[in-house]
C-alpha cells in the first residue's frame, strides 16, 4: 500500500492508502462528498477523474498518452503542469507519499 494526500472539492484534506499495482483511481473513488465520479469506470473516455498533482509529484508520474492529453486539455481547468486523469495512473511504491487535489466539476 501507499499513502496520498488528498485535498477535495470542498477543500477538506485526506489520508488515503491506495494499492501499490492498481489505478489511483479506486481509492479516489471511494471518498464521500466531494470525490470523482470516473462515469466510465477507468476507460480513459470521460475526464471526470480529473485531478491535480502537486508538481513535485507530477514529475515523477509516468507520461500522459496522447488520448489522456486529448482529453485533460477539452477540460476547462486544464493545467499542463499539473493535471491527470487518475485512472491513467498506476500506483507503485515510488508514489508512496502521492499529493493531489481533486479538480473541480465540470
Ligand atoms: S474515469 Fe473516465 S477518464 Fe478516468
Amino acid at each position: 500500500m501507499a499513502t496520498i494526500y488528498v485535498k477535495d472539492r470542498d477543500g477538506v484534506d485526506h489520508v488515503l492508502e491506495a494499492e501499490v499495482g492498481a489505478s489511483l483511481m479506486e481509492p479516489l473513488r471511494e471518498l464521500d462528498g466531494g470525490a470523482i465520479e470516473a462515469l466510465c469506470g477507468g476507460m480513459c473516455s470521460c475526464a471526470t477523474c480529473h485531478v491535480f498533482v502537486v508538481s513535485e509529484w507530477y514529475a515523477k508520474l509516468p507520461a500522459a498518452t496522447d488520448d489522456e492529453l486529448e482529453l485533460l486539455e477539452g477540460t476547462e481547468c486544464f493545467n499542463e503542469s499539473q493535471s491527470r486523469l487518475c485512472c491513467q495512473v498506476k500506483m507503485t511504491d515510488e508514489l508512496d507519499g502521492l499529493q493531489l487535489t481533486i479538480a473541480p466539476e465540470e
